[in-house]
């Protein structure tokens, strides 16, 4: 390779890299701030799936599958008789298509940061179901009094996200945008 050849690969690179970068840019809360080259976006994906949005939401907010790994999200689905105490079930062909969303969206897929944190937060054997008690989200969650949780009837329970993260449903858990009801907007 002579020299001309040898810096043009590497202008290109750069500049692709640097495309990369900028998209990852204009899709960012608006919490983060800009720290590198290589900063990902800290939105979890919306969900896309109607089959998966309309069976996963009869009973509380639908969960985007970012949230938890795709071993997590297998062992759930072959449990769904005995779903946190409910019977969740569904035929065959219904939860054969919402297992392989869930799995093809899971944490592991997913290059946003707050995936990235919960995958290494949690052990490489262990597949937990819940997303409220992931050690990420409890250390999220730390300064929050049970008085405006668990005793707040307007919330009820920690896995109600989109009671106090007003973008939740597009996938937005910044802390601007979190309102806790019967106390109002959350400052820090
Ligand atoms: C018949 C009602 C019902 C249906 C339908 C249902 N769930 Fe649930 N789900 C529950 C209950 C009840 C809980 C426990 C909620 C709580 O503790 O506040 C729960 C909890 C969860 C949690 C853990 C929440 C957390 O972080 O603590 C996940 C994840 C979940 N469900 C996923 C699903 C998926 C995926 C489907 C669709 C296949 C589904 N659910 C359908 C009743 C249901
Ligand atoms: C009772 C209200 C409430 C509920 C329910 C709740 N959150 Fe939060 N969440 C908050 C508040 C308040 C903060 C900001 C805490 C702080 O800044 O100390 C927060 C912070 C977060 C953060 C960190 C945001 C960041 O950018 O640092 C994430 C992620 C998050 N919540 C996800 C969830 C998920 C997922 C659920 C449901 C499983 C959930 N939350 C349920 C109130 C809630």
């Amino acid at each position: 390779m002579n020299k001309t050849i040898l810096v043009g690969a590497i202008v290109m690179v750069s500049s692709i890299i640097l495309s990369v970068s900028n998209i990852a840019l204009a899709d960012k809360d608006s919490e983060s701030h800009w720290g590198g080259t290589f900063e990902r976006t800290s939105t979890v994906p919306a969900i896309n799936n109607a089959l998966y949005a309309t069976e996963c939401s009869a009973c509380h907010f639908a969960y985007q599958p970012g949230w938890l790994p795709a071993r997590s999200w297998k062992k759930m689905m072959r449990n769904l008789d005995d779903h946190f105490g409910e019977n969740a079930e569904l035929d065959q062909m219904s939860n054969d298509t919402i297992t392989s969303y869930l799995v093809a969206e899971s944490a592991d897929h997913q290059a946003n940061r707050k995936s990235t944190k919960i995958l290494r937060s949690i052990r490489a054997n262990d597949a937990p179901l819940r997303i409220s008690t992931l050690p990420y989200i409890l250390r999220k969650h730390d300064e929050i009094p049970q008085r405006m949780i668990r005793d707040n009837t307007k919330v009820g329970s920690a896995a109600n996200c989109i009671a106090c993260h007003t973008g939740a449903a597009e996938g937005q858990f910044n802390e601007h945008g979190v309102t806790i009801p019967g106390y109002g907007a959350w400052e820090d």
